[in-house]
């Protein structure tokens, strides 16, 4: 089999959360764990990202740092994956410019990410009509930035929640548009970047808490019942107690009509790499306070070492910049790589 190059990104927005752990995090590590020794392992702190939306600097440097240090905390090893800040290589933004003069504009509105935003804004501002002039153009390009995230080290597969994979396809056909645009006098640079492929996590989507009509999420400011990988055992216990159950006090999973009992067995059978209707079956005759109990007692389980570590690391400063230093270096140095090629056939 032809060796593959991995590449994955999380945005520097708030310490990740117990879905991003379950969804992503967990899933880089394993994968790291199972590469082939010729294969290339790419995670990125993708900082332009999280500029889509309104930051503050002071905050936005701590969950850079913040980030690197619960990487390594999860299990990324910097001798095999290569850990770097994307916002430290500009090459990311070349290359999004080259796919930004070849990406159909109606492609990018009919991302469901773009449409979802634009319902936001406009639920904010009360108003039935949609206004596009509330949102700016980085967000709406976020997709693009995306693709040549993954296209700027030749990734060929992209390890993801299923909540991306409009962007991932949207990757490939850029790939296809750009391979045919270097390949217009040799065909054999049709060949120029391989077509990314999605490694979807086996585990469910975590949703929130307190709301389990919407995801788990860390940028939201309005979701505050979210797990921290950081978070200390009485924090766990908290915010499990008060997740949102329902009345009927049998336990089963059913997460159309009682999604808050069901994210709990997701999360459970997530932590034990189990189904959550196998895990329901042994709650039968159970009430949601002994449920409640085995969750907290799987997340304290799960993230004890996670926290332990991140508390160790993000005291050693000095080392986790040279993680990230050693990191963009290897990352130019592919990148660059790249980028002279792709110049080089475009005319520029
Ligand atoms: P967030 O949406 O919480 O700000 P990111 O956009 O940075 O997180 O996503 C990082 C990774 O975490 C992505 O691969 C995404 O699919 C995954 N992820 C985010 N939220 C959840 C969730 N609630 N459950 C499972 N996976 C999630
Ligand atoms: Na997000």
């Amino acid at each position: 089999a032809r060796s593959r190059t991995y590449f994955s990104g999380i945005q520097p927005t708030g310490v990740p959360h117990l879905g991003n752990y379950l969804g992503a995090l967990r899933n880089w590590v394993k994968l790291q764990r199972e590469a082939k020794p010729n294969d290339t392992l790419y995670f990125s702190v993708v900082g332009w990202h999280a500029l889509t939306l309104p930051q503050d600097r002071n905050a936005l440097l701590k969950a850079q740092t913040d980030m690197v240090a619960l990487l390594l905390a999860v299990g990324l090893d910097p001798e095999r994956s290569i850990i770097f800040h994307q916002n430290q290589n500009p090459d990311h933004l070349e290359l999004a410019w080259y796919l930004n003069c070849i990406t159909p504009v109606g492609k990018l509105r009919r991302m469901t990410t773009w449409k979802g935003r634009l319902a936001d804004a406009r639920n904010a501002n009360d108003e039935s009509e949609v206004d596009d002039s509330l949102l700016n153009t980085g967000l709406f390009t976020y997709p693009v930035l995306q693709a040549a995230d993954i296209l700027l080290y030749k990734a060929t597969h992209v390890p993801v929640g299923e909540d991306q994979q409009q962007h991932i396809e949207l990757s490939r056909d850029l790939a296809d548009s750009l391979n045919r645009q270097l390949g217009a006098h040799n065909k054999e640079f049709r060949r120029t970047f391989p077509l990314p492929e999605a490694v979807y996590t086996p585990s469910k989507r975590i949703l929130s808490l307190r709301d389990p009509s919407s995801k788990m999420s860390k940028s939201s400011p309005f979701e505050q019942s979210r797990i921290l990988l950081t978070d200390k055992p009485e924090a766990i216990k908290s915010k499990i107690r008060k997740a949102v159950t329902d009345s009927n006090s049998e336990i089963a999973y059913d997460p159309i009509n009682r999604p808050g009992t069901a994210n709990l067995l997701t999360i459970l059978a997530a932590c034990e790499d189990a189904q959550p209707e196998q895990v329901a079956e042994r709650y039968a005759g159970k009430d949601h306070g002994i449920l409640k109990a085995d969750v907290i007692d799987a997340i304290l389980e799960l993230l004890r070492r996670p926290r332990e570590e991140y508390e160790r690391l993000i005291q050693a400063r000095d080392y986790l910049d040279r993680i990230v230093e050693g990191g963009l270096f290897k990352a130019r140095s592919a990148s660059g790589k790249v980028m002279r090629t792709v110049r080089d056939r475009l005319g520029m």
